[in-house]
């Protein structure tokens, strides 16, 4: 008696879960069962195991095995990662292929919509023609949070114009350390400042309704610490990724206030992040995702973890499934990979299924995140219509009137740190030099995170450079001389030179040398040789070592990642725009004072934070 009750224990499960299993594949006609009107809990309670799993499940759109797998796998959301697009890169095709994959995605007995995540973290960054504000760091300059909501809302109606309904942002890192490749992902070190304009953007993106056709869902990350790590525990022994070594008391001060601020803005989800916190990983921190997000501040809306972060966990795929989903993760990013097996979204699904028939997950957290995924979108609308896309947006795509508020806040995030008189420049001089390879480069203003993951220099997508800008700005007798090697200095009666960093996203952008390149510093070395004044622009990520140039210039201007509106900056450089922006990061001296923040003992800093000079 007792082995057959044994066995059946196992076997049950087993036959149930075969049962199931094959109903994903040999469903022949689906019925559907409206969920309209319904509540969130009489969904759950008509749902099976198969399509509680799915909805917990983000597959990557380009790892898609084939795109019937959305429905036999019940999957409830998407994403596209950094460059992932469709096969045109222009609003039509994305608003296409969303169609499609929801398309299928209705052909589910409940026909549930899915949710759709992208990287629109400075604008709707993947789509080319889409207008790109600056990165966080130029945002954090500007201190404008009326600005960054205003910047949020219209990134929204651009991202809905393409079909897509959730972007992976804010990112309200507190950058600690500016050697982290994802500093300019941060909009500075005072927690105050990140709270609020971290805030802002998540009720620009989502509106006064999450439900409106121009709202999209946020996505506050990476929770929690992921700009506090120690220099040489992240990977490849940098810094990304790696274990941020401080008390709970600096965690909570430092680090925890832009998520209370974002869960009072009503953040629709929070992303874990890949970094440790005293050498456990934060995928599998129970105490701080269920225990400290959901129990202590009370955070209603769901945890997506980062890109395939939980495989980082030790221990098997199965193990670190286990762990994640039991610590509060409630979707995984899987993202996937196209053979079908090894950490793909069908692997994951297999394994989350049978750990939760062996009894190593309960149903009960099954059902919380489940829960917890559709109250979101029961928020969005998507339970209580056909899902349907607004294609009369998409003529707002990079539109001018976008890019005005994307110019607008270009000349906002200027920081002006040395200025001997020589500007604002003359609309009238005879003659301009434009120097450097920065001065005439979309791709170089724009970073990371643009077009592709890794961002590219040049023509990336339409914009005005800085070169474009200044043509525009001076009056038809100035003659204005492209010289990006800077050999034509001396022709000028003023030199702008434009240097800074090539593109680069997360880890690639881990960098313990912040010095200029060498190529950078022939162009103003050869330029200051030449004796004419010399206003030198920045286009870098981050403070990076100047002391030596900005000594040799006549005015330097910190540009930041300034995005697609290059003539913002040159607003700024004939005093059509007094100079505003203050910095929001401590800038060093040299490479041995990194890491340097307000607030440590012997701060004596190139320039502090609050710094910036106006005309
Ligand atoms: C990044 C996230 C991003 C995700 C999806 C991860 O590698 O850390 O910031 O949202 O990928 O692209
Ligand atoms: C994706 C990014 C992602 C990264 C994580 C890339 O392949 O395009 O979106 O953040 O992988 O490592």
């Amino acid at each position: 008696m007792q082995n057959i009750i044994a066995t059946h224990k196992y076997l049950l499960p087993l036959i149930v879960g075969l049962l199931i299993g094959s109903c994903n594949t040999t469903e022949p006609v689906v019925r559907h069962e409206s969920i309209h009107g319904k509540s969130v809990e009489t969904i759950v309670e008509m749902m099976t195991l198969s399509e509680k799993v799915g909805q917990m499940t983000q597959a990557g759109r380009n790892y898609l095995v084939k795109e019937k797998d959305i429905k036999d796998y019940y999957l409830g959301s998407l994403l596209s990662g950094g460059g992932s697009a469709p096969r045109n890169n222009e609003p039509s095709s994305w608003a296409d292929m969303l169609d499609g994959y929801q398309a299928v995605a209705a052909e589910t007995r409940l026909g549930i919509p899915l949710m759709y995540g992208i990287d629109a973290i400075h604008g709707h960054n993947n789509v080319v023609g889409a207008t790109i504000f600056p990165h966080n760091i130029g945002l954090g300059a500007t201190g404008n949070a009326v600005l960054v909501e205003e910047i949020a809302r219209i990134t929204a109606k651009e991202v809905r114009a393409t079909g897509i309904n959730w972007t992976f942002d804010p990112c309200v890192a507190n950058s600690r350390d500016e050697r982290w490749g994802r500093a300019y992902e941060s909009y500075g070190e005072d927690p105050a400042l990140i709270s609020a304009l971290g805030r802002a953007q998540v009720e620009g993106y989502q509106g006064a309704s999450l439900s409106s056709p121009e709202a999209i869902a946020a996505c506050t990350k990476h929770y929690i610490g992921d700009g506090a790590p120690t220099w040489g525990t992240g990977s490849g022994g940098n810094i990304d990724r790696g274990d941020a070594q401080i008390s709970e008391a600096e965690l909570r001060y430092l680090h925890l206030p832009p998520y209370l601020a974002a869960i009072q803005a009503e953040t629709a989800t929070i992303m874990a992040s890949y970094n440790s916190w005293n050498g456990l990983k934060l995928h599998g921190h129970k105490y701080l995702m269920t225990d400290l997000l959901k129990g202590e501040l009370g955070y209603e809306g769901f945890i997506i973890s980062d890109w395939a972060a939980i495989d980082e966990l030790p221990g098997n795929y199965k193990s670190d499934i286990i762990e994640s989903i039991n610590a509060g993760v409630d979707m995984v990013m899987v993202p996937g990979n196209t053979s079908g097996s090894g950490s793909s979204y069908r692997d994951f699904i297999k394994k989350l299924k049978q750990a939760v028939n062996e009894g190593s997950i309960e149903m009960s957290r099954i059902d919380d995140a489940v829960t917890r995924i559709l109250n979101v979108k029961k928020r969005m609308g998507l339970l209580d219509a056909l899902y349907s896309n607004d294609r009369s947006l998409i003529a707002s795509v990079g539109s001018s009137e976008h890019r005005a508020v994307a110019r607008q806040a270009v000349r906002e995030s200027v920081v002006m740190l040395k200025n001997e008189g020589v500007l604002p420049l003359s609309k009238d001089l005879a003659t301009i030099v434009v120097a450097g390879r920065g001065a005439d480069n979309v791709g170089m203003q724009c970073g990371g995170w643009s077009i592709a993951w890794q961002g590219g220099m040049g023509n990336i997508t339409p914009g005005t450079t800085v070169l474009d800008g200044i043509q525009a700005a001076v009056s038809p007798s100035t003659q204005v001389i492209h010289s990006p090697d800077g050999l034509a200095a001396a022709n000028g009666d003023a030199v702008i030179v434009v240097v800074g960093e090539a593109p680069y996203a997360e880890g690639h952008g881990d960098r313990d040398d912040l010095s200029l390149s060498n190529e950078d510093i022939s162009v103003l070395n050869r330029v200051q040789a030449s004796g004419k004044p010399m206003v030198v622009i920045l286009l870098s990520g981050r403070p990076m070592i100047i002391s030596d140039i900005v000594e040799a210039s006549d005015a330097f201007l910190a540009a930041w990642l300034p995005g697609t509106e290059g003539n913002g900056i040159t607003d700024v450089i004939f005093g059509d725009y007094n100079p505003s922006g203050k910095l929001s990061v401590t800038w060093p001296t040299g490479m041995s004072q990194i890491p340097i923040n307000l607030g440590d003992s012997n701060y004596s800093p190139l320039f502090p934070v609050g710094f910036g000079l106006s005309f």
